[in-house]
Formats: structure tokens, C-alpha cells, sequence
């Protein structure tokens, strides 16, 4: 598929059927994903692969699935047959800006202007949507209302935080609008300002 349509086609998908996805495809999708660009190649970045259907259920409690049917919608949390849970190491950061490399003049470790490993989890979430498009598949993505019962119920350990789940499957027939059709794009002119703000 040429980029361009990538690009077109990618939107969240918030309805899916029972198809699954061949195992294959999951793989090949994640192993793109994972080659997202990451601060001094820090790869701190961790994905847990849930496609069976107890493990969907508890990632989908811990996104606040009652949230969603409370207000009309289906189970689309659970019913994604792939979920991808987007996790970071921060410490892997911290590792890696300890190495001499990295380390300022005086021998310490940069003050982290922002907290790079939240923008390359959102790096890698972002090229997991694009390659299930690429794939010719569906895909969305949730956060999570409850970090802890998402970590207990996939026994993520506690220096490793779950960030977000991408959800991937075959798209369903409902057409469950989000925020996108509550409001319109910000002028161009708010959002890119050339050569000063
Ligand atoms: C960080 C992030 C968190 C999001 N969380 C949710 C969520 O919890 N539930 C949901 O239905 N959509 C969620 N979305 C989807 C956004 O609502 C959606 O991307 C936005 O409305 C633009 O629509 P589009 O992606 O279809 O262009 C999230 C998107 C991002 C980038």
C-alpha cells in the first residue's frame, strides 16, 4: 500500500468482528513497530501481545469497557481480537544517559527537559496503527483507566509502565464515531507557525 493511503485510511476504529488475526501477521506488525526511533537508542519501550480472550477482558476492565457500554457502545475494547499494551522502561533511559557517551561534562546525568519515553511509546503506537492499516487491517487505541489491574493482570512488573493499548482487528459494521466528529480541525495557522511562533 502506498504511504499516502496509509495515511488516509488510518482512523480509529472502535468496532470490530470475531475474525481473528493470523498470528504471522501480529508478528510481522509488531516487529515493525518496535523499531521505532528512541532517545539514544535507549529501547525502552516494551509490548505485551494479548489475543486471548480472559486477557482481553481483564486489559479491557482496566480501560474502562463499562465506560463505553454505559454510554451505548459495544464491547469493542474486549471484541479487538489483538491488543498490543505499549509499555516503558524510564529506567532504561536513565541506564543509557549513565553511559559515558551520555553523560555531561561533569559526569551526571542530563536533566530530562521532557520525559522522553512517553513521546517514543507514542512513536511506536503510532507506527503500530500504521502498519495494521498496511495490513490491511483495522486498528484503535485506549488508555487505560486502571495502570494497576492492567500490570496485576498481565503481571507487569512495577518499573515497567503500561502506556496505552492499540487494539487490531477486522473492522466491524458499526461506525462508532469519537472526537473527531464533535469539533473541527484547529486552523492550520494555530497548530504550524513558520520560522517564529
Ligand atoms: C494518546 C491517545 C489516547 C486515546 N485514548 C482513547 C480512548 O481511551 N478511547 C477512545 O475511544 N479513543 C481514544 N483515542 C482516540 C482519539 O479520540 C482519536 O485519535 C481522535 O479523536 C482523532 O480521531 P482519529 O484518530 O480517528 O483521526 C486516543 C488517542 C490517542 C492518541
Amino acid at each position: 500500500m502506498e504511504f499516502a493511503d496509509v495515511l488516509r485510511r488510518r482512523k480509529m476504529v472502535r468496532s470490530y468482528t470475531d475474525e481473528p488475526v493470523p498470528p504471522g501477521v501480529v508478528a510481522r506488525i509488531v516487529e515493525r513497530a518496535r523499531k521505532a526511533p528512541s532517545a539514544g537508542f535507549s529501547q525502552g519501550l516494551r509490548f505485551v501481545v494479548v489475543t486471548e480472550p480472559d486477557g482481553r477482558r481483564a486489559v479491557a476492565n482496566a480501560g474502562g469497557e463499562e465506560w463505553y457500554t454505559e454510554r451505548g457502545m459495544s464491547t469493542w475494547l474486549s471484541q479487538a481480537p489483538v491488543h498490543v499494551v505499549v509499555c516503558v522502561r524510564e529506567e532504561d533511559y536513565h541506564e543509557r544517559y549513565s553511559r559515558a557517551d551520555k553523560l555531561q561534562a561533569d559526569g551526571t546525568e542530563i536533566e530530562w527537559p521532557v520525559p522522553w519515553w512517553y513521546a517514543d511509546a507514542g512513536k511506536a503506537i503510532m507506527l503500530l496503527l500504521l502498519c495494521a492499516v498496511d495490513e490491511g487491517l483495522a486498528a484503535g487505541m485506549f488508555g487505560l483507566h486502571d495502570t494497576a489491574a492492567c500490570r496485576e493482570a498481565l503481571g507487569i512488573p512495577e518499573d515497567v509502565t503500561p502506556v496505552g493499548v492499540v487494539t487490531i482487528g477486522h473492522a466491524g459494521a458499526a461506525k462508532v464515531e469519537g472526537s473527531r466528529s464533535k469539533f473541527p480541525w484547529k486552523p492550520l495557522e494555530e497548530v504550524v507557525r513558520w520560522e517564529h511562533w
